[in-house]
């Protein structure tokens, strides 16, 4: 999961569904059969609330937290990287944090929903810098051999159906000698974990602030819940894969890449995150202040701390997040 947000209210999504995106319902119909429709119409319909769904900011607290994750599974050596293609890149989380903590130079942006790289030239423009972007499918990127010192992607390749063809366009695009970084996936055991306690958070949270007791102050309105469900449907519409750190590895070897490396965190941290997140979307956020949300980013960054310890002893498998890095080997 991403950094819990340090002080700020939440806010249910503002948008019923995905027709409401600009997407006809004939459109709409189709995405459930189409998954890559439905990731471009999904995404397009987040990217405006996407920063503020998921806490994005691109100041020191996602600044470190990229530089530490990036770190974490790929060291510090070489940096900064000359030239960096970042794939489903949403709105520039990842590179745009990077570029920032001095990980890499120049910054190339894509991803398949043309809203997320426009939400990201946006953000990159704000922060005063300019990047490439463009509208690229990862499964087949419109750039040419050897183009890139580093390929990122953060959160994405459990959407791709075809991670294997992903990671070998990667290598194509990287020159001999160069890095692929993604991080930010789902275990599969961590997920289970996290959407367990997620649901029984919601479960409980929901039937308390109803009864007569609770409900006036602590209940959120009957459409906000509706609109969270619904969102929480359709996530599970684009969300395709979830990965096992071995055979992730074992996937990227086959691509073609060389040295790969998996790094897996967040055990108890994941425990308490989304909970947590899930409570936020449960209960009116007017009850949520500033004490809860100090709370919550302090508890989520003392579990990570621990959950480096832990690290030595627990199965990497249970852990929430997987990163995976490797090399094109020098003479391919
Ligand atoms: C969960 S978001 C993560 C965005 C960003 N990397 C971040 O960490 O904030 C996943 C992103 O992957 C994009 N995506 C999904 N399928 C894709 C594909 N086949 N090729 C490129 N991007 C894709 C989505 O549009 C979305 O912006």
């Amino acid at each position: 999961m991403r950094v819990p947000r340090a002080a700020e209210s939440p806010r249910p999504l503002s948008c019923p569904g995905m027709s409401e995106s600009g997407a006809s319902v004939d459109d709409v119909e189709r995405a459930w059969q189409d998954t890559k429709l439905a990731q471009v119409l999904y995404h397009d319909w987040e990217a405006d609330s996407y920063d503020e769904k998921w806490s994005i900011s691109f100041d020191e607290r996602c600044i470190s937290y990229a530089r530490d994750r990036f770190a974490a599974v790929a060291g510090t050596a070489g940096w900064p990287y000359g030239t960096a293609l970042e794939i489903g890149a949403g709105t520039g989380f990842f590179a745009l944090n990077l570029r920032q903590a001095g990980v890499i130079d120049e910054v190339h942006v894509t991803d398949i929903s043309p809203g997320m790289v426009r939400a990201a030239k946006l953000n990159a423009a704000r922060i005063g810098f300019e990047i490439g972007g463009r509208v690229a499918d990862a499964e087949q990127l419109p750039y040419d051999d050897a183009a890139f010192d580093l390929v990122l992607g953060h959160a994405v390749i459990h959407h791709i159906p075809n991670v294997e063809l992903a990671f070998r366009e990667m290598l194509r695009v990287l020159r001999p000698g160069g890095r692929i970084v993604i991080c930010g996936e789902p275990t599969t055991y961590g997920d289970r974990i996290a959407r367990t306690l997620s649901r029984a958070t919601w479960w409980t949270a929901t039937r308390l602030t109803r009864t007569p007791l609770l409900a006036n102050k602590w209940a959120r309105p009957q459409e906000d819940l509706d609109e969270s469900s619904r969102a929480a449907a359709l996530e599970a519409v684009v969300d395709l894969h979830t990965f096992q750190p071995r055979q992730l590895a074992a996937t990227v070897r086959r691509a073609g890449a060389g040295e790969v490396r998996t790094v897996t965190e967040e055990l108890t941290a994941a425990w308490f995150g989304w909970p947590a997140r899930t409570l936020e979307y449960a209960i009116n956020p007017e009850r949520l202040g500033w004490a809860w949300a100090n709370f919550a980013y302090a508890g989520w960054r003392r579990l990570s701390a621990l959950d480096r310890m832990l690290s030595h002893v627990v199965p990497d498998e249970l852990f929430y997040n997987v990163s995976v890095t490797g090399i094109r080997p020098p003479t391919t």
